[in-house]
């Protein structure tokens, strides 16, 4: 099977490359090669590889900056996302779509399933919720994955960002009052092979087992890396309120991942585990978060 991956540089498609199974040829696509903001090549690009499955990991994934720059995320999640949902049809390949637990308001007491209502509190959420929309009409035999709280032992994520802060400050104030389930990359691109090998047109979630809270997701970092000799620091939780962004998060984003489980027989770990092999390969990189 040959999987073409939009995206190169950003940690799920490193990941999608790092964890190809046997048998499975990964080719990217980078931005430079396809820039999803300015459309012009995407059917020769994507036709030349000949893929049997398009993964788009591709976005506009600045939370705050989507804000004051809707028409740049606008472009890249929803139009540059149908492009590549497109061009993938024009082949019979299907396309599995990444996106995100911000496509919800937050406001439901347990965790979302696939045909809850959405609601996005902000740009970043709406473009990425066009898009799903987007793609799914240009591509009968689209797969949305949503996720959420994605970090890595590389790029730029929560995991890492706390580690870098634990090396230059005593405390760290993080808030509490947001709820979410953390997703290690590795998982989320063992779960995205699953799905390719046999897509199911639909939504379908996609994220670490259990569920925390910022705090306790750094609470659970700084333990783990004090445990291996890495920097620590102590965890202050502070309300949302106390933390004000430009863009509204969801005070609830935690995604019920049965249906992952049903239709694809993937398990996700719980979220503890996982963060335990981020950390230990950050650590093995001699804690280089900077
Ligand atoms: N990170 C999370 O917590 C999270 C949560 C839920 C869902 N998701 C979804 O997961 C997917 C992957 O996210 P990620 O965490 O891997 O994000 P990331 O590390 O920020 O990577 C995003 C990638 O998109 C590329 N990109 C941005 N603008 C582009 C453009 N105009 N044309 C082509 N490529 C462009 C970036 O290219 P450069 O390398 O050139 O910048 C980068 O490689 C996204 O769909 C995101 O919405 C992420």
């Amino acid at each position: 099977m040959k999987v073409l991956v939009i995206g190169r540089g950003g940690q799920v498609a490193r990941a999608l490359v790092r964890r190809a199974p046997e048998g499975v040829a990964v080719e990217t696509l980078s931005r430079p090669e396809l820039d999803l903001a300015a459309l012009r090549d995407a059917d020769a690009l994507v036709a030349v590889r000949r893929p049997d499955v398009v993964i788009n990991a591709a976005a506009y994934t600045a939370v705050d900056a989507a804000e004051s720059d809707a028409d740049a995320a606008r472009a890249v999640n929803a139009q540059g996302a149908e492009a590549v949902a497109a061009a993938a049809a024009r082949l019979g390949a299907p396309v599995i779509q990444v996106s995100t637990d911000y496509v919800f308001a937050g406001d439901k007491g347990a965790p979302y399933v696939e045909s809850d209502p959405v609601g996005p509190t902000g740009v970043y959420g709406r473009t990425k919720l066009e898009g799903e929309r987007l793609v799914a009409a240009a591509n009968s035999s689209a797969v949305i994955v949503r996720t959420a709280w994605v970090y890595d032992a590389h790029g730029k994520n929560f995991v890492r960002t706390m580690l870098r802060l634990a090396g230059q400050r005593p405390e760290l104030s993080v808030v509490s009052d947001q709820q979410g389930c953390p997703t290690f990359a590795d998982d989320l691109a063992d779960a995205l092979f699953a799905i390719a090998r046999a897509p199911k047109p639909g939504v379908v979630h996609c994220a670490g087992a259990g569920e925390t809270t910022w705090a306790g997701f750094a609470e659970a970092i700084m333990a783990l890396a004090a445990e291996r000799g890495g920097p620590s620091a102590k965890v202050q939780p502070i309300p949302t309120s106390a933390y004000p962004t430009p863009a509204k998060r969801p005070a609830n984003s935690r995604l019920n991942c049965a249906k992952l489980q049903g239709e694809y027989g993937v398990a996700m770990r719980p979220w503890r585990a996982a963060l335990a092999d981020c950390v230990d390969e950050i650590a093995a990189g001699g804690w280089r978060v900077g």
